[in-house]
């Protein structure tokens, strides 16, 4: 056996093995249990007793070089492996990630959340009622002259001589009171129905929230009280309010409740919120008038309440600033992404 050829050809091999699994293939050839350097190392014991030394010794060294060549292949291989391995798993950190939208509520929806969260505090109770109303509950009960303007068919869409889509929240008040007796506070959202033209301030479909209160010794001075609690609570715990002589139907005194205005310093200077006035409008209100009392079968001398209703469109325009109330129904994402 030629053992420095062998040693030579083996450790080339070794050198040259282009993987660890090539690698591997040299290390069986060359020092595994059929290679023939393992093979003659075997066999030295059966040689002459003068040639075992020398030749056991030669064989002992062919194998320790290839043994150590394969150590230091190994070891490069590894290394170029690892570095190729950790090359392709690299993350490029500065990519942008992968988008996770999350979703939130309508703005108006969140509007309306936060104005019945308000009143669930005063503890108020919930209710809600038929968006197809009668004429009785939507304007006889709640005191409309039959002669007045809102019952036209030109303000107000009839679905049959005697149903309505209601055209507030305040029929309502008189299903409520048909139902119970008196302590009465709840709160009534939900959808109404004008025959309006859309335009940045009217739309033909509009929310509202209703309150009624109906108690003993209910004074204007607890209505008060209780829109300025709901103020501060939605508009900021620095608002006043104010209250200006007005006239609906079924409440009598009757007024509209103003907010002190959260955008300027109400020095009279130029804002767009509140025109310079300081004061802004936000709600229809006054003390449930004793007619109204008189459809339902509650005693108006016993009794006395009081009675809110706003549009919820027009309290999220004001609060976030929003110019056009037909941005709540165009479900453009650009608009409503603004307030998650
Ligand atoms: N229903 C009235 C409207 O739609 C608002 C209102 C509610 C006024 C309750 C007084 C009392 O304009």
């Amino acid at each position: 056996m030629d053992v420095e050829a062998l040693i030579a050809e083996g450790v080339a091999r070794i050198e040259s093995a282009p993987d660890t699994a090539a690698l591997e293939q040299a290390r069986v050839s060359l020092l595994g249990r059929k290679a023939p350097l393992v093979l003659a190392l075997r066999d030295v014991g059966s040689l002459p007793a003068e040639e075992r030394g020398p030749q056991g010794k030669r064989l002992n060294e062919a194998r320790g070089r290839l043994e150590s060549a394969l150590e230091q292949r190994t070891a490069t291989l590894a290394g170029a492996e690892l570095d190729e391995q950790l090359r392709r798993a690299r993350v490029d950190v500065t990519l942008p990630g992968t988008p996770f939208p999350r979703g939130h509520r309508h703005l108006l929806e969140q509007t309306r959340r936060d104005i019945v969260d308000v009143f669930l505090g005063l503890g108020y109770g919930v209710a809600e009622g038929p968006e197809i109303e009668t004429v009785y509950h939507n304007f006889d009960a709640l005191n409309h002259l039959p002669t007045h303007p809102s019952r036209a068919e030109t303000d107000t869409f009839y679905t049959a001589d005697d149903l309505v889509l209601r055209t507030h929240t305040s029929p309502m008040q008189v299903r409520v009171m048909e139902g119970q007796q008196p302590p009465v506070y709840v709160v009534v959202p939900g959808r109404t129905f004008r025959r309006d033209t859309w335009d940045p301030t009217h739309g033909a479909v509009f929310t509202q929230i209703e309150g009624l209160a109906v108690d003993r010794g209910l004074t204007l001075a607890h209505l008060k009280g209780t829109l300025l609690a709901f103020a501060r609570a939605i508009f900021g715990p620095e608002r006043e309010v104010r209250l200006r002589p007005h006239f609906f139907p079924f409440t009598e005194p009757s007024i509209e409740a103003d907010v002190s205005c959260f955008a300027c310093a109400r020095d009279g200077s130029p804002c767009r919120v509140c025109h310079g006035e300081g004061w802004i409008e936000m709600l229809g209100a006054g003390m449930v008038d004793p007619n109204v009392f008189g459809f339902v079968g509650y005693d108006a001398e016993e009794f006395t309440g009081f009675a809110f209703g706003m549009g919820v469109e027009r309290i999220a325009m004001l609060k976030h600033a929003v110019p056009d109330l037909r941005l709540f129904w165009d479900n453009d994402l650009r608009f409503l992404e603004q307030f998650g």
